[in-house]
């Protein structure tokens, strides 16, 4: 076990860069009673990120950041981190690396889901490449982020059949659907271990 959950809820950052699909549902479930999580920081390195709204939406603090001096803004980013207690990271859609040193501050916890089974897929472009390779399956992963892409250990995976005539978007969708799901199983797993 990595984490282990007090009688408070740990408080939670999640790093978006687009939608915001999986953090909204990840706010949803942290709102739950059994949910060992809340959700006290939004981080966003993208100012136009749909996804923003829910800090709105939902009174949580939001911080976006301009990844231009990476040095510089991660040590920035460590520092907000640490001052709003936040013990938990959980990568939705982020389209940054962390650096090692970064990650080195919150190891074993920072989470990630990814769009495939991996280890098949690690980057981008996940859907495409499943379809072209005439994957029987594809799904979704959430793993904890090591400083190798897309390659910590895996906590929860669940498989989607791919449809002969899927298409990049319709097989997303289906995926997503299933993420939404996946997230917060893998949270309560990681907890209840
Ligand atoms: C999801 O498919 C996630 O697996 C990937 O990026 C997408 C983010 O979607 N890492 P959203 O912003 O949560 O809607």
């Amino acid at each position: 076990m990595v984490l282990s959950a007090g009688s408070k809820k740990i408080k939670t950052a999640v790093f978006i860069s687009g939608t915001g699909s999986n953090l909204k549902n990840l706010i949803k479930f942290s709102k739950l009673k059994k949910s060992p999580i809340s959700i006290s920081l939004i981080i966003s390195n993208n100012k136009k990120a749909k996804g923003l709204r829910f800090a709105k939406i939902f009174k949580i603090k939001k911080k976006i950041l301009n990844f231009a001096n990476k040095k510089t803004t991660f040590k920035e980013l460590l520092l907000l981190l640490k001052k709003n207690n936040i013990h938990l990271i959980c990568l939705a859609g982020f389209m940054k690396i962390l650096p090692k040193n970064f990650i080195k501050n919150f190891k074993g916890k920072i989470l990630n889901i990814h769009p495939s089974l991996l280890p098949k897929f690690k980057g981008l472009n996940t859907h495409e490449r499943a379809i072209n390779k005439k994957e029987k399956y594809s799904g979704c992963t959430v793993h904890f982020v090591t400083s190798k892409l897309d390659s910590g250990e895996i906590i929860l995976q669940k498989k989607v059949k791919i449809k002969k005539n899927d298409t990049e978007k319709s097989l997303a969708k289906r995926i997503l659907f299933q993420e939404h799901k996946l997230y917060p199983k893998a949270i309560m797993k990681i907890f209840t271990l």
